[in-house]
């Protein structure tokens, strides 16, 4: 489908901001973004237009029954001056997952790729070249159609933006952060939307995050239903490391979000470049891991986040236990530095996984 071009005039456009180390996560927006529309059974206007508001009707229904779901992925500006897009591909399945999931129409895949090389394209000067810098890329779908009735949507919008971003955690890596053991809230049941990136998800997440905050944590150490078994760390998978330097990671199911920086470590350790292997975890035999030192180092997993140290666990009646001294370990370190090192061009990515932006 041909992708309609309707940019702003250069006088008019906004330039990026000069001093990249001032970038927090997700808070500049650019001159351009992509948008679909699906009716009829079909996608329609493929088009990059300025960015700004949409119009919708009160009764659309995202705004009443979330239908409503999203992605996360990152594009670089690499030393010869390009911009690469990493692991897209996998975004763009999760994406389709989740639609069917929602009972949303799928994004076919070559429109999807054709519509996010494009916008990188028309706003690749967008692109930060400093290290932990990177253009954060959200494609996001909801539901359009004005009606009432709790049923799928036979209308949405499809939408790609991007904002130039620093670390997720204004400390970046070489801040351990803290997580609350939480058995009061949970973040999915089995047979939920938990696998899904949903919005609602993560509605649903805030004030379990408020409460964590509140006792001086990052984010919330999600367990299951039944209290027993670990599942995530907020909005990154959960993992924890032995004493031997094998990264254990929570195995995926209805529950946990199939992380595509777990999976990237997962194929490392699968190419024999490190260790790694998914376990279902017990939260009890976690905790005795690291009283007796067999769990060294522990963690989170995600696109915004990259690799984030967790050096301390908090419960819910204030007692708390440190990670070794609390600060990033090295199996940790030496794999941030690998993964941030393909990821920004300074070494070469295992195949497949860096995408050039073609100048179009
Ligand atoms: N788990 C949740 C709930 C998330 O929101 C994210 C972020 O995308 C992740 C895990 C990490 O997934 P990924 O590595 O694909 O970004
Ligand atoms: C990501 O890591 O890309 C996420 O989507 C996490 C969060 C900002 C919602």
């Amino acid at each position: 489908m041909e992708i309609r071009y309707e940019l702003l005039p250069k006088d008019q456009q906004k330039s990026p901001m000069k001093d990249e180390t001032r970038l927090g996560f997700g808070q500049i927006r650019t001159n351009h973004m992509f948008l679909a529309d699906y009716r009829g059974g079909e996608w329609h206007d493929p088009r990059i237009v300025p960015y700004g508001p949409f119009s919708l009707m009160p009764g659309a229904m995202c705004l009443h029954y979330s239908q409503a779901i999203f992605e996360g992925a990152k594009a670089f500006r690499h030393p010869d001056g390009e911009v690469r897009i990493f692991r897209y591909d996998k975004n763009i399945s999760r994406f389709n997952l989740s639609a069917e999931t929602l009972c949303m129409p799928e994004m076919p895949e070559d429109l999807h790729w054709e519509a996010i090389l494009r916008l990188l394209d028309v706003e690749r000067e967008w692109c930060p070249s400093i290290p932990a810098s990177s253009l954060y890329i959200r494609p996001f779908m909801f539901a359009s159609q004005d009606s009432l009735g709790v049923k799928p949507s036979a209308e949405y919008l499809f939408c790609i933006m991007v904002s130039p971003s620093g670390p997720y955690y204004p400390g970046g890596f070489s801040q351990a952060v803290s997580l609350l053991v939480s058995k009061k809230y949970h973040r999915a049941a089995p047979g939920g939307t938990g696998a899904a990136k949903t919005g609602g998800n993560y509605a649903a997440s805030l004030r379990p995050c408020e409460v964590a905050h509140a006792a001086g944590c990052a984010q919330v150490l999600y367990l299951d239903v039944n209290n027993t078994m670990i599942e995530e760390a907020g909005s990154m998978n959960h993992f924890h490391v032995l004493k031997d330097g094998t990264f254990i990671i929570p195995e995926f199911d209805d529950c946990i979000l199939t992380s595509i920086t777990s999976s990237s470590v997962l194929e490392l350790a699968a190419a024999g470049v490190l260790k790694a292997r998914q376990e279902v975890v017990p939260l009890e035999g976690f905790l005795e891991g690291i009283r007796s030192g067999e769990i060294i180092e522990c963690g989170g997993f995600g696109t915004a986040a990259v690799i984030s140290p967790v050096g301390r666990y908090v419960f819910e009646n204030g007692d708390s236990i440190m990670v070794g001294d609390g600060t990033p370990g090295k199996h940790s370190t030496n794999l941030y530095n690998l993964y941030s090192s393909f990821q920004s061009g300074q070494k070469e990515a295992p195949m497949g996984w860096m995408r050039h932006v073609p100048h179009f």
